[in-house]
């Protein structure tokens, strides 16, 4: 099988990694990849929003499947051209991805099919939002409807900081994404991610996982993509699974194909695991980073056919098979991230921290650049272990964290604590 992989950050790296250890693979593409990949295939300069480049590159090197890590390029109709061009897509059409669009559509959906969820109220207007707000008690969560970058949702511990996230957004702080609001009752308990693919009528879950979405020790600092994760997480309990995939996912993937527009690919459920059981966050259309690094290391069955099951309608039947060890995973990131950082600074010693013990690391905003690799990102390097335990994974990553030399790069010291409390009481 000839793939094309979409993306160039730590989560497609990962991919590569697993994709090129299937006995089915005769060649893989990344477009257009990062340093990691070079080892791994071709990486190819285009692009992840270069639509017309990566059909016409996909139909000219006569690609089997394409697999798309990042949403920009979903946003952007890349499936749908695909499938007009007969060249199978792995990751929604753009209809299907609108599951992450639109915060009003996805509480609808999730009302209409008995979704667990935050309850909720969807508002155009000052009033009428103000007016719910004083139905509801603090903290106060208020979200823009579109997509804004990752920064449209506000947790107000009080109801003036409330009310005038409802004036700021309303009077069009990110533009037409907060031309419509979503104001949600306020969950309780710890998150996790959980992922299944999917092609619309058949599932095959994946394992769940918990991120570290601050930026500093402590879940403190500013929100981030996420500075480390680990797999398995034991707030997410096989019996937690089963009811997330009966009361969450299954009913998603019936009401996607029942309105015409069947989901293909991986869904990404944010979750929050509160006393009452699991309730849904938030779907994203695409693997979480860096939680998808830590599923990679994870699988230990081939990943393609379930990629092209997946694609082409026939997923029936097709599962993963995964070890039971944890994988944590540490971000290097650069100092600054996630506000502004520089770039250029060199990072060395990345082979001596992959010589340890079930130590691999991916590359996410990293550049080659005269013969010397340097940073070129906010999220550089993830750095992965397996163990036997928590502790030990954990352990393991922080030791081959030690033995890279980057003096502009910053980590948490404090990944998987919540898994580490629970594994010692
Ligand atoms: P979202 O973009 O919807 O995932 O929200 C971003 C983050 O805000 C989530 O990862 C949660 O940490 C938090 N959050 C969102 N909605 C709620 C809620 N209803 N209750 C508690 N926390 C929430
Ligand atoms: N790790 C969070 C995300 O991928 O959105």
């Amino acid at each position: 099988m000839k793939i094309l992989l979409i993306g160039g950050g730590g989560r497609e790296h990962a991919l590569a990694w697993k994709i090129a250890q299937s006995p089915l693979l005769t060649g893989l593409y990344c477009a257009p990849g990062n340093p990691g990949t070079v080892p791994l295939g071709t990486n190819v300069p285009l692009k992840d929003t270069d639509v017309e480049g990566i059909v016409s590159f996909a139909m000219q090197e006569n690609m089997d499947l394409v697999v798309v890590g990042p949403e920009a390029p979903l946003a952007l109709g890349l499936a749908d051209r695909l499938e007009k061009a007969g060249i199978a897509c792995f990751g929604p059409s753009q209809e299907a991805a609108q599951i992450e669009a639109s915060k009003g559509y996805l509480k609808d959906l999730c009302q209409e099919h008995d979704i667990p969820t935050a309850a909720y109220g969807r508002f155009d207007a000052a009033a009428p939002a103000k007016a719910f707000l004083s139905t509801m008690s603090a903290p106060y969560v208020i979200k823009a409807d579109g997509l804004a970058a990752g920064k449209g949702v506000v947790i107000a511990e009080d109801l003036a900081e409330a009310e005038s996230a409802i004036d700021d957004m309303l009077g069009g702080r990110f533009g037409a994404a907060s031309a419509e609001l979503v104001i949600e009752e306020f969950l309780e308990g710890e998150e996790a991610s959980f992922f299944a693919i999917t092609d619309g009528t058949h599932i095959v879950p994946m394992v769940g996982s918990q991120d570290h979405k601050r930026a500093l020790d402590g879940d403190k600092g500013p929100n981030t993509g996420g500075m480390g994760a680990y797999s398995p997480a034991p707030v997410f309990t096989p019996e937690i699974q089963q009811e997330v995939i009966a009361r969450i996912i299954a009913p998603t993937v019936k009401a996607l194909s029942d309105r015409g527009s069947p989901y293909c690919g991986v869904l990404y459920a944010g979750l929050m695991i509160g006393a009452d059981g699991p309730k849904l966050i938030e779907y994203n259309a695409r693997f979480g980073d860096p939680e998808c690094q830590v599923m990679m290391r994870r699988m230990q069955s081939d990943i393609l056919p379930v990629l092209m099951a997946a694609a082409t309608g026939k997923l029936a039947g097709q599962e993963f098979v995964w070890t039971p060890e944890t994988v944590a995973l540490v971000v290097m990131a650069t100092q600054g991230y996630p506000g502004s950082y520089a770039k250029g600074s060199v990072i060395k010693d990345i082979e001596k921290a992959q010589a340890r013990d079930g130590v691999e690391v991916f590359h996410a905003g990293t550049s080659q650049t005269d013969g010397q690799l340097t940073a070129s990102g906010g999220r550089v390097l993830n750095v992965t272990a397996g163990g036997a335990t928590g502790r030990i994974a954990v352990d393991r990553a922080y030791d081959a964290v030690a033995q890279i030399d980057w003096p502009e790069g910053f980590y948490r010291r404090d990944i998987g604590w919540r898994m580490l409390q629970r594994e010692t009481t």
